[in-house]
Parts: C-alpha cells; sequence; structure tokens
C-alpha cells in the first residue's frame, strides 16, 4: 500500500516550512491561525487546532462539566468517543446505533436519556452525516442536553448544507494518519458557541492568556493540546487536497455503487465524505479494516454486559472494499472492478 503525496504539493509543504522558520514561530503562529480559519470556512463554522480528536473530544467534555453526569454514546465507534467523556469524569452510558446508517438510534437514545444526562455523542461513522442529526439535535435542544458530534470520519461529508460539527454544541476532528485528511496527527474543535472558544484558546495552553504582554492563568485544569505550526502548514496543504481526495473518493464509489446493491442508501440530498465504503453479506477478496468491530464496543473494552441488537449485527455483517485514498485499483473499469473485490 502506498498512500500518494504529490511533488506538486509536497513542494508548497516545503516552502511553507520556510515560512515557519523564517517566522521563528515553531508554535502559536500564523500558520495555525490561517489552517483555522481555512478549515473554518470549509466547514461553515469556527474552528481552533488541537493536538488531536481525542483532544478534542476531552476539550469539549471539559468545558461542558460532566462530572458525575451521564454521557450517551454509540456503543459502536472507536474507543476515544467513549474515553473523552469518561476521562473529564462522566458515566458513559451505551446506546445503540441504527443498520440503515450505522450512527446512534434516535428511538434507543429516548429510552436512554435521564435527569443525570448532560450530553450525547453523535458519531457521523463512516463519512456520512448520521440520518437522524436534525431529531437528535431537536431532542437535546428541547431536554438542554449538550450535543457533540464526533466528526473524526466525516470530512467533506454534507446534509442540507451543513458539515458535521454544525448541529450540535461543538464537533471534533481528527486528522490521524487514517483519515481522510491525514496530517499524522491532529485535531479541530468547531462551535458556534464564542464562550468556549475562548475558553479553548487558553484551556489548550494550560490556561494561560496573555494581553497587552501580561500573562496570566485564567483557570486551572488547563493543559498542553496546542498544534505546532509545522503540523499546521501541513494541515493547510492537506485541506488544499482535500477537494481532489474527496472528488477521487465520490468517483470510486459512484462505481461500487454499481458494484453492490446491499449497501448504505443516503437520504436525499446527502453527500458522504466516504471515509469508508460500507456492505453488508458480502465475500470480498480485497477490504480494509471495518467501520468498528464487536472487540471495539465501548462495554466490550469495559468488560460490562449490553444488549445492543443493531450494533451487534452491523459489526457481523458489514464490510469495507478499498477507498482509501490512492488504492491502487481505483481507475479499473466497474467490470474489474468486480472481479477484483467479489468472491
Ligand atoms: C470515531 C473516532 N473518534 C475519535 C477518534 C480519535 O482521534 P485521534 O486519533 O486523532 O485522537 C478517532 C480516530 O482515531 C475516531 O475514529
Amino acid at each position: 500500500m502506498k498512500i500518494p503525496f504529490e511533488q506538486l504539493y509536497r513542494q508548497k509543504y516545503y516552502r511553507l516550512l520556510d515560512e515557519v522558520f523564517d517566522s521563528s514561530f515553531l508554535s502559536e503562529g500564523r500558520m495555525l491561525r490561517d489552517f483555522e480559519e481555512g478549515f473554518g470556512r470549509f466547514t461553515g463554522v469556527p474552528c481552533l487546532g488541537v493536538s488531536n480528536g481525542g483532544t478534542a473530544l476531552l476539550s469539549i467534555f471539559e468545558y461542558i462539566g460532566v462530572e458525575g453526569k451521564d454521557v450517551i454514546v454509540p456503543a459502536n465507534t472507536f474507543w476515544a468517543t467513549a474515553a473523552a467523556p469518561k476521562r473529564a469524569g462522566a458515566n458513559v452510558i451505551y446506546a445503540d446505533c441504527n443498520r440503515d446508517d450505522l450512527c446512534l438510534s434516535y428511538e434507543d437514545l429516548k429510552k436512554k436519556i435521564t435527569k443525570n444526562t448532560k450530553a450525547v455523542v453523535i458519531v457521523h461513522i463512516g463519512g456520512h452525516i448520521a440520518f437522524e442529526i436534525e431529531k437528535i439535535a431537536a431532542l437535546c435542544k428541547e431536554r438542554a442536553i449538550f450535543l457533540v458530534e464526533d466528526c473524526a470520519h466525516v470530512h467533506g461529508g454534507t446534509w442540507r448544507g451543513k458539515t458535521g460539527g454544525d448541529w450540535g454544541f461543538a464537533g471534533a476532528y481528527s486528522f490521524y494518519a487514517t483519515k481522510t485528511m491525514p496530517m499524522g496527527e491532529g485535531g479541530m474543535v468547531c462551535s458556534h458557541n464564542e464562550d468556549f472558544m475562548q475558553w479553548l484558546k487558553h484551556y489548550r495552553n494550560y490556561g494561560k492568556k496573555v494581553a497587552g504582554g501580561n500573562v496570566s492563568y485564567v483557570m486551572k485544569n488547563g493543559f498542553n493540546f496546542r498544534m505546532n505550526e509545522v503540523s499546521a502548514a501541513l494541515g493547510l496543504i492537506q485541506l488544499e487536497r482535500l477537494p481532489e481526495i474527496l472528488n477521487w473518493k465520490r468517483r470510486l464509489a459512484s462505481k461500487y455503487d454499481k458494484i453492490f446493491a446491499n449497501t448504505i442508501v443516503f437520504p436525499e440530498g446527502m453527500i458522504s465524505g466516504y471515509y469508508k465504503y460500507i456492505v453488508f453479506d458480502y465475500e470480498l477478496k480485497q477490504e480494509t479494516g471495518k467501520v468498528f468491530a464487536r472487540t471495539d464496543f465501548g462495554p466490550e473494552i469495559e468488560g460490562i454486559p449490553y444488549d445492543l441488537p443493531n450494533s451487534t449485527w452491523i459489526a457481523a455483517h458489514h464490510k469495507c472494499p478499498p477507498i482509501y485514498y490512492g488504492w491502487d485499483s481505483a481507475d479499473q473499469a466497474i467490470d474489474e472492478l468486480r472481479t477484483i473485490l467479489l468472491k
């Protein structure tokens, strides 16, 4: 497996690195501000860069204040989604997903909300927007519960003019090496809540505030969740490449749509970022990792009993043909792809 990084973009990146070194700011400089503004334009939501997707989630829960409170999390996600509220002191309550979108089930969520529920996490898993996002956002608003969007998979997924992070209180993106927009490590928090975003500027930097040359510490629980300038420069380049990566993935997905009948059917107008292409009940000759396996379930990791039939069904029945950028058979015609993939 070879992940392409075209010469043109390498040269652009090297030029940005020269700018970083010339500026003498290896951290807290212009690259980060430019990257935050650029990603903010891309998502339509104000953004602040942090060290990774996990610290993006943790920052949100630390601000909300979930100590001793319940946070409802879908069981079928990467462990980071549950580990973050747990680290912030919450009791994590696991909910089931739907079989049609693999995302948090509105029906199961309603059953799990109690007076102690402070927040709900929705994961736009696989690269599309959770089909029930609007119902879930409305329910959270009505019950005064914080809705947190885990956007680690959803770069480029859109619905009704919005992308991940635009429905809830805040969203957390990851730029981990395997993600649609990879930076090795990196994260972005997006939110329309100005108080939270002001708080985060200090929180991600040990609670430090610099105003008019004076340094003060406006909180005691801040820590180092900063993104450095070298990473932010790479973020700028990856953001520029992102439309090309998304188009490439969408072209391959439209071929897969002709090969696989049993796949996800998106609601009218929804466009996936295709972090993964998901199929059900096929034998494949080539596949990438599943979106999640039974061993990824939070309650499985915690060793607690659970009854989440849809998550269990999906884990057993779904597979993912390759859709990572640069897969070397992607340019094959549909018939060839069928032969390459199907047993
Ligand atoms: C759904 C989900 N949430 C959160 C994360 C955490 O992101 P990071 O690895 O950047 O901390 C990941 C992936 O790594 C993920 O897949």
